[in-house]
């Protein structure tokens, strides 16, 4: 490996016979050698489910996006599509809360309802569902919570329960996002047996403990109400666990894996293709995205300019596909 790296360097000639402005020149050169190319055919967009008809209020903290009853949603989907992208990414705001997140796999649930609507008016668009309790819990974690403590165990079988009721209301892929250590084979074990042994998991592998999450948790509702999420989501201090995570969803037969935030996250994206050939995700989250809308707000950031070169980071740190709230507008920029 070594010698093969020395000897590319060497076979560089040295200026001026090497000039690496060269290929620069010109948008044609520079469209020629571009190395990462984005396009909507990657991206999947959020979207998020409230009770009700007709509804679409702007969510304050995630300008551009929308609650959507789920008649609303069906709209949306189109919209989407119609814009090349392939996949969205389902959230819900049920009616009510409960300790056990009774919602998030209640047969009628709010996910399960929207589910159907945009399968049955756009049937070709994928729709990806997120598995976690949070926002159906009254406490706001992602599990159950026994002594004060999240515990692991017991929320298996809850979360194998949502896949399933989403894989029943016809949703294509599940993606737990809870960070239970297990959830991936009890999901797997419990959509095989009843009939699901075609719906992939994408799992979010390697899941930070992060501030960027704040825009999305008012936007859906699942702040934590006692303590954080440290106990269970990962330290962003550590990249090797980030592996060890990625090798034990895999080995549980995640079909796909994620990386999430994505943007102060580069490297794990990086080392982690390096480390398996399975599709990979990274998850542009709430927080990056709030932070170049502010500052673009502000007049700043070119936003147009600052939003594609943030996506094509993405993308050249080694994502496959990336989750963003900028899908719709980038897919429209890449079209101009
Ligand atoms: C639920 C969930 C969260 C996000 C996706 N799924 C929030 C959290 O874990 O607190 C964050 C998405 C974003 O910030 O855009 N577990
Ligand atoms: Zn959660």
């Amino acid at each position: 490996m070594d010698t093969l790296r020395e000897s590319k360097a060497e076979a560089q000639s040295p200026f001026p016979a090497a000039r690496l402005r060269r290929l620069r020149r010109t948008p044609a050169l520079r469209r020629l050698v571009r190395e990462t190319d984005v396009s909507a055919a990657h991206f999947i967009y959020p979207l998020f489910a409230v009770p009700g008809r007709r509804l679409r209020r702007e969510i304050p903290s995630l300008p551009g996006c929308y609650h959507l009853s789920p008649d609303a949603l069906a709209q949306e989907a189109a919209e989407v599509a119609a814009l090349g992208i392939p996949a969205v990414l389902l959230f819900g705001l049920p009616e009510s809360k409960d300790e056990v997140g009774s919602g998030a796999y209640a047969a009628q649930g709010i996910v399960q309802r929207a589910v159907r609507a945009i399968k049955k008016a756009v049937p070709d668009l994928l729709v990806i569902t997120d598995i976690c309790l949070c926002e159906y819990t009254s406490h706001g974690h992602c599990g159950v919570v026994v002594d004060g403590e999240v515990d692991n165990d017991q929320t298996l079988p809850l979360l194998a329960q949502t896949a399933l009721s989403h894989a029943e209301a016809g949703a294509d892929i599940v993606a737990p996002s809870d960070m239970m250590d297990g959830r991936v084979a009890a999901l797997r074990a419990a959509l095989d047996e009843r009939g699901f042994a075609a719906t992939p998991i994408m799992s979010y592998a390697a899941k930070y403990a992060s501030a960027f999450f704040g825009p999305f948790r008012e936007a859906a509702g699942s702040a934590p109400q006692f303590g954080d999420r440290r106990g269970y989501q990962m330290d962003p201090a550590n990249a090797r666990e980030a592996l060890r995570e990625v090798a034990q969803d895999l080995a549980e037969g995640a079909d796909m894996v994620m990386v999430k935030p994505a943007l102060p996250y580069l490297d794990i994206i990086a080392r982690v293709r390096a480390a398996c050939d399975h599709p990979l995700a990274a998850y542009n989250v709430s927080g990056e995205y709030a932070m170049l809308k502010a500052a673009a707000a502000k007049g700043w950031l070119d936003e147009r300019l600052a939003t594609l070169e943030a996506l094509t980071a993405i993308k050249r740190a080694g994502a496959d596909m990336i989750i963003t709230y900028h899908a719709k507008e980038a897919a429209r920029w890449l079209k101009e």
